[in-house]
């Protein structure tokens, strides 16, 4: 007992707030204000040094002379790097002094917390609870779903795709993909996917809307797409992003995913270097998560009219190009789809989304899924940024996960309707 409260005092002393930046002993988020080019360069020249890892932009090349710079920085490397902001007259506040708190929140499961009252789907999970629960909701609904497996991953983890339909048998049905989890460290995203498919169930015959989807689209849902990086930040490192495939020139590991894909690929907006956040990786479809699901979709092309990546984070609701400044031929279409859903977003909600094209919105990007399935032929094609827009990041407290996931599928819905009515089978 005495022990106990021993244990108890240091832990809390340990969380004492701190008198600066220097004396903390957490890893922090900062928020930096560049202003000039000069500032630029250095945020860029720190942000890949010092252990430190960029949060937003994604890439250092991101980085321009009025930029607002979100960078994880290990506890012992703060008073390294403050001084190098301060030096260069550059400010900054702490968005998070907390994060190791936040990830054990997280990570907290069911058995060391088993009177948790929050429900499943407002909790994060591990992939292994996720495959679990694949299985268990097929056979919770043996009538409405179906589980395909499209490939494995580079660790030869299975890529599993669920296929919700709803029990009206109707000819040449047409079809919603949804994909969840491209980068590890999104973890709102897989939430997403479970919580829509969840809904999707549970609302089938009670709301008019997704009765509606059921009724006539099949909805595919995908809801790890890098099953390998995703467990690699609940083992080791909270911060990836890309997947695990060894490269044969580098010591450095994993390719992004959302660079990999054949849309203008490897150029301005993504790296050749193995050791970046934005690597594209050796060819167009090198990485088998990415070949797997291009592979699904070459061979679904007709019936799949919508196409859905769901990210975090920053709160946007973007469509193609990111590789490229040009405009598709139906940007207006895609404009006010876009621009309805964050409208309800706000009315609904009072949250805001910022919506447009991709590249013109954050920045060109090329080799992303959701431009290649453009170029396929799927012409309703969007990427979420789910919440939040810097507070937490990546490290969405588990509390926030119902309001995130709420938002994104009223502005999915929206969307989703309004392609069913613009796609009607011509009689
Ligand atoms: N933030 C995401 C990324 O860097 C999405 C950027 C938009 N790109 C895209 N292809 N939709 O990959
Ligand atoms: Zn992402």
């Amino acid at each position: 007992m005495k022990a106990l409260l021993i244990w108890a005092v240091l832990l809390n002393f340990y969380k004492l707030p701190k008198t600066g930046d220097c004396a903390s002993t957490h890893d922090q988020v900062l928020s930096i204000q560049v202003t000039t080019h000069q500032q630029a360069d250095i945020v860029r020249n720190i942000s890949s040094q010092y252990e430190t890892v960029l949060w937003s932009p994604t890439s250092p090349e991101y980085i321009g002379a009025h930029t607002e710079v979100h960078l994880f920085v290990p506890a012992n490397k703060l008073g390294t790097v403050t001084d190098l902001l301060q030096t260069h007259l550059l400010t900054h506040q702490v968005l998070l002094d907390n994060t190791e708190d936040l990830i054990e929140m997280q990570t907290r499961n069911e058995s060391s917390d088993p009177r948790s009252s929050a429900s499943y789907y407002e909790r994060y999970h591990s992939l292994e609870d996720i495959y679990y629960w694949i299985n268990k909701t097929a056979q919770d609904y043996p009538d409405m779903v179906k589980v395909t497996l499209i490939g494995s991953s580079y660790e030869k983890r299975p890529l599993y795709v669920l296929k919700l339909s709803g029990r009206q048998e109707r000819a040449e049905k047409r079809a919603i993909w949804i994909d969840c989890g491209i980068h590890a460290r999104e973890w709102i995203s897989p939430a997403f996917c479970l919580w829509f498919v969840q809904y999707s169930l549970n609302f089938y015959n009670l709301n008019n809307d997704i009765t509606e989807m059921l009724n006539s689209m099949d909805i595919y849902v995908l809801p790890v797409m890098n099953p390998d990086g995703y467990k690699y930040t609940w083992t080791t490192n909270r911060m990836w992003r890309k997947n695990r495939s060894l490269s044969k020139e580098s010591n450095c590991v994993g390719t992004d995913l959302n660079r990999n894909f054949d849309a203008n690929w490897c150029t301005k907006g993504a790296s050749n270097r193995p050791c970046d956040e934005i690597y594209c990786g050796q060819f167009p479809e090198s990485e088998p998560e990415a070949e797997a699901v291009a592979n699904f979709l070459r061979s679904h092309k007709d019936s799949v009219k919508l196409y859905l990546s769901i990210h975090s984070y920053g709160q946007m609701l973007l469509f193609p190009y990111s590789c490229s400044n040009e405009e598709v031929p139906n940007h207006a279409e895609l404009f006010e789809l876009v621009q309805e859903a964050a409208m309800k977003v706000r009315r609904y909600y009072r949250n805001n989304y910022k919506y447009g094209a991709s590249a013109k919105t954050i920045y060109l990007a090329p080799g992303g899924s959701d431009d290649w399935a453009y170029n396929l032929g799927i012409h309703y094609s969007f990427t979420f940024e789910l919440e939040d827009r810097g507070r937490y990041g990546f490290l969405l407290p588990p509390s926030l996960i119902s309001k995130a996931c709420n938002e994104a599928l009223l502005a999915l819905k929206s969307i989703a309707l309004r392609v069913i009515q613009k796609t009607q089978p011509q009689p």
